[in-house]
């Protein structure tokens, strides 16, 4: 069941160059029931990413353009007259945003007064208020895109209610041929073409209720780490993004096929954390530098590995007596234990087989001084 959240995010990045990112990200908000905002400039497959996931999953969706000048009733329903004759305030929500499972606002930033209330509303409790009714909506995950981050105050609460942000760039000049062909066979192609939704409303749900099972044990105290040095360089997250990381979190780790998180899944912080555009590369490259991936393990481990083979070869030749092999001996206890720590705070099956093997080395060298040095036959 897990399996299908990872090929979802596979299936939804597939017909686009480089947004591999961006499937992650709408994926894990759809798993997690957040919402997500992509910001970048026009024609950066925004708005044809999100209305793929909204192919790829059997759910009442809606889509709006948002203008400064959007009425209610274009999102909300109309009035319905009829009503309105015996009293009564109502809305015609049907096919509108108030039934929607899952939503796309472009430009979602220039929600204007009339609306802006609403919205925050259905985006945290998902309820619209309209003044006269409560109406509860199913709604799941918001995608917004917009071209800019907002800087208006009124906008503030709307922004901070929108949990992931990502900052969606134009494809790098070396992928400008793939460009291309991908948006040759977007247009012509019939190979995109989705002929059944992969997933149900009900399917997201269940990957929802799985979140909770996640362990988070392993990464709360590198996670708080992060908040003090992400505060300390003037990165500052509301409570409320801070109180919602772990399950997106949580969510990564599903992706990545673990229930267990590890501190490779921190990096989602990466769409939390930033506030503006700046930011976006500012919290990249400190996660980057703070956080061990499964790369940052390999490294480390290959050069316990190097330094094994070489103090054998140093042991090979040098005389029973050298004291230095007592010391040695000490500090293979050590290694031995930061190698297997190495392997179980990874989390990755690759680092795990290959502290193994690096223990079995460390187990041979120091049987070899230990024979040396005559302590046990
Ligand atoms: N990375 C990409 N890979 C493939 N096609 C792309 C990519 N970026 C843009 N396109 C093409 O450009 C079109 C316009 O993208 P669109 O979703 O309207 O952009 P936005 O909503 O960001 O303004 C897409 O439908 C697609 O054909
Ligand atoms: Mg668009």
């Amino acid at each position: 069941m897990l399996e299908i959240a990872r090929k979802f995010m596979e299936q939804l990045s597939a017909p686009f160059v480089g947004r591999e990112e961006e499937s992650r990200l709408i994926t894990i908000s759809l798993l997690t029931k957040e919402h997500v905002v992509l910001i970048g400039e026009p024609g950066t497959a925004k708005s044809a990413i999100a209305r793929r996931a909204a192919e790829l999953i059997n759910a009442k969706f809606f889509m709006y353009l948002l203008t400064k000048y959007t009425e209610p009733a274009e999102l909300f329903g109309a009035l319905d007259i009829n009503s309105l004759r015996e009293g009564k305030y109502m809305r015609i929500t049907k096919d509108r945003l108030p039934e929607s499972e899952i939503a796309f606002l472009d430009e979602i930033f220039n929600a204007n007064s009339a609306i802006l209330n609403a919205l925050l509303s259905l985006l945290n409790e998902r309820v619209i208020y309209d003044g006269y009714n409560v109406i509860r909506t199913p709604l799941r995950t918001l995608i917004g895109a917009s071209n800019r981050v907002p800087d208006e105050p009124e906008l503030e609460a709307l922004y901070d209610r929108i949990l992931l942000r990502h900052n969606a760039k134009p494809v790098g000049e070396e992928m400008w041929r793939e460009l291309l062909d991908a948006a040759w066979d977007i247009e012509f192609s019939t190979k995109w073409i989705i002929e059944k939704p992969m997933l149900t409303v009900e399917d997201v749900d269940n990957i929802y209720n799985k979140l909770r099972e996640v362990d988070l044990s392993g990464i709360k105290s590198k996670l708080l780490k992060l908040y003090a040095i992400l505060e300390e360089k003037g990165i500052h997250l509301s409570d409320r993004r801070k109180g919602k990381v772990l399950k997106v979190i949580a969510a990564n780790a599903i992706l990545n096929g673990r229930m267990k998180a590890t501190e490779e899944d921190l990096v989602i912080l990466k769409y939390v954390a930033p506030r503006e555009i700046d930011d976006f590369e500012k919290v990249g490259a400190l996660l980057s530098e703070e956080l061990k991936t499964p790369i940052k393990y390999m490294k480390e481990l290959n050069d316990i590995y190097n330094n094994i083979r070489d103090a054998e070869r140093y042991v090979d030749s040098t005389a029973e007596n050298d004291p230095r092999l007592v010391e040695m001996i000490r500090n293979l206890k050590a290694t031995r234990e930061r190698v297997i720590s190495l392997g179980r705070e990874s989390g990755d099956e690759k680092v795990v087989t290959f502290s193994e093997e690096v223990v079995k080395e460390v187990d041979e060298l120091t049987e070899k001084v230990a024979k040396k040095l005559g302590i046990f036959p």
